[in-house]
């Protein structure tokens, strides 16, 4: 290989870039104002409408003013305040969980936790199998990848396909499993089959780590999340993680469950002990959001219902499909497909890259901002919308949505996510 000048990198760079606009998947930052210039926001994660709430605000505001603007250090040296053990009770409290770890971000609480339990469950000489849905997070396919190798086996299976997961719990051989997924998938807003995934999980001696992130704070009992609707929130074999960025509209992560899966993290988990702890004021935030839920926990279901609405309306639209759907779950799994979301997320399947950006920008004309997901983001040749409800939307916002949406079809053939199909 030749050694080649910076002007030869930067050249490369820009042929990529230009090759990525060619295939519709360049990506632009679109700065918004605070109120989203008057637009619908149908796009966001703050599904509460919490916000800029004046508990949230006053919640930031007096952490900052007590315990200054920043952390000021790791979990393990100043970077814990009292405020964030106030935070990891509450957490706790409110899931139904042994204890709570909050990290700078459900990245990092993703990142770590899958990480620090195959390192501990490896050892010096064992083996971990980890078996995750091909349509985790990001964050959780990197940490399967970083957690991947040397006696550590990483099998992937089928969106939601619980006999292709306990197929595959069903081939270890290693002393160890994890079976890792999200509850709320966050782009389609699909559910993961958690109860049946525990019970293949417990049959196989596996533990079950369950991202919650779109979940927590609207899906279940006042928010409590899908494992704790399972009845699952106290077992000892489950792992469950969240954000504090979504309908908690503050920032951070945290991983809810047993003081042993706790203490491995505390001790082992790079993500942990080698990033500078929580804000303060946005762990003052996400108490005052805890806060709200518990005193009007009617938000919650509000969400969910909004977004049965979302769903009713793009149905209604009499929309056909384009391209094929995303993966059914497989015939040896039979799944009744679910007829309302459970969340506050929808999918509406385009296909290629540009008819969602066609889609996206025609709903943007008519005064709603919707999200925009293309590969890599989803498979190839399922671009689609992600629209998301919120606690607090209107009648008018309703018909606004339906105005955008059936504009929007106008530009290119929409079709919603089968899950959500009628
Ligand atoms: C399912 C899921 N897990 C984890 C994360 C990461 O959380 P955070 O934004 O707090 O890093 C996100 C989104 O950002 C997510 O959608």
């Amino acid at each position: 290989l030749g050694v080649s000048d910076t002007g030869d990198v930067l050249a490369r760079l820009r042929a990529a870039a230009a090759g990525r606009t060619a295939a519709g998947v360049r990506r632009t930052l679109s700065p918004r104002d605070a109120d989203f210039g008057g637009m619908l926001d149908m796009a966001s994660n703050d599904y509460l409408g919490l916000c800029g709430h004046p508990r949230l605000v006053a919640g930031a505001v007096a952490a900052a003013s007590e315990w200054g603007t920043g952390s000021t250090g790791s979990r393990l040296v100043t970077g814990t305040t009292v405020l964030h053990e106030r935070l990891e009770a509450e957490l706790a409290a409110f899931a139904g969980a042994a204890g709570a770890l909050v990290f700078s971000s459900g990245y990092l609480a993703n990142l770590s936790v899958v990480t620090a339990l195959t390192a501990v469950l490896r050892g010096r000489d064992g083996h971990v199998l980890i078996v995750s849905d091909e349509r985790n997070h990001a964050s959780l396919i990197d940490a399967c990848r970083l957690a991947r190798g040397s006696r550590v086996r990483l099998e992937i299976y089928p969106h939601r396909d619980v006999a292709a997961a306990t197929a595959l719990l069903a081939t270890r051989t290693e002393e160890s499993a994890l079976l890792v997924s999200d509850a709320v998938f966050s782009v389609d807003g699909a559910s993961a089959p958690v109860t049946e995934l525990y019970a293949a999980a417990r049959a196989h001696g596996a533990l079950l780590v369950l991202d919650e992130a779109h979940a927590f704070g609207v899906a279940g009992p006042d928010g409590r999340g899908l494992a704790y609707a399972a009845g699952l929130a106290g077992a000892p074999d489950l792992v469950r993680t969240v954000t504090l960025s979504k309908s908690l509209a503050s920032q951070g992560g945290a991983v809810l469950g047993a003081t042993e899966v706790i203490d491995t993290i505390v001790d082992t988990g790079r993500g942990f002990i080698f990033d500078t702890g929580l804000a303060p004021p946005s762990a003052g935030a996400a108490l005052a959001a805890l806060g709200v839920l518990a005193d009007e926990p009617e938000r919650a279901r509000r969400a969910v219902r909004n977004a049965g609405r979302l769903a009713d309306i793009v149905a209604g639209l009499g929309l056909t499909p384009q391209q094929p759907s995303p993966p059914q779950p497989s015939p040896r799994s039979p799944q009744s497909p679910q007829a309302r979301p459970q969340a506050a997320v929808l999918a509406v399947v385009l296909g290629e890259p540009w008819h969602a950006v066609e889609a996206r920008d025609s709903c943007a004309r008519s005064g709603v901002r919707v999200g925009c997901f293309r590969p890599p983001s989803v498979p190839d040749g399922q671009a689609c919308l992600r629209l998301t409800a919120r606690a607090t939307m209107t009648e008018s916002d309703f018909s606004l949505a339906e105005r955008a949406l059936s504009g929007a079809r106008g530009h290119t053939r929409v079709d919603v996510h089968p899950l959500f199909r009628q």
